[in-house]
């Protein structure tokens, strides 16, 4: 089912916004013109992930090497400082499994949807 979660264009393009479905958080997030819904819940230790900085990241790099990338597009957790992709859901340290959970976004001229399963 759809359910819409924001008038369109009423984010610009970088911006965040937390919105509340079938008694739920969502983080929704636009980034490059594109939209993603995360639930509000970090898979560490259950925080607020969604009421952390979004930001960019060091890349993995050589031991005298500082990279910086991902700029605008990694979501750190504010209770211990995980870092997630906003555009996959994945936690960046090397190995972890761990992800955001998140649901599928549709937007058009008349809103920005998310679709939720029943
Ligand atoms: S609860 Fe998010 S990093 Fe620990």
């Amino acid at each position: 089912m759809r359910y819409k979660v924001l008038e369109a264009n009423e984010l610009t393009d970088g911006g965040q916004r937390i919105v509340s479905v079938k008694e739920m958080e969502l983080g929704i997030y636009r980034i490059d013109g594109r939209y993603y819904a995360w639930r509000n819940v970090c898979p560490h230790a259950a925080a607020p992930v969604c009421a952390g900085l979004v930001r960019g990241t060091r890349l993995p790099s050589g031991v005298y090497d500082y990279r910086f990338g991902l700029d605008n597009q990694v979501l750190r957790c504010p209770w211990h400082g995980w870092e997630f992709d906003l555009t996959n859901g994945r936690h960046l340290a090397q190995g972890s499994k761990a992800k955001l959970r998140g649901y599928p976004v549709e937007a058009d001229e008349s809103g920005v949807y998310v679709v939720i399963g029943e």
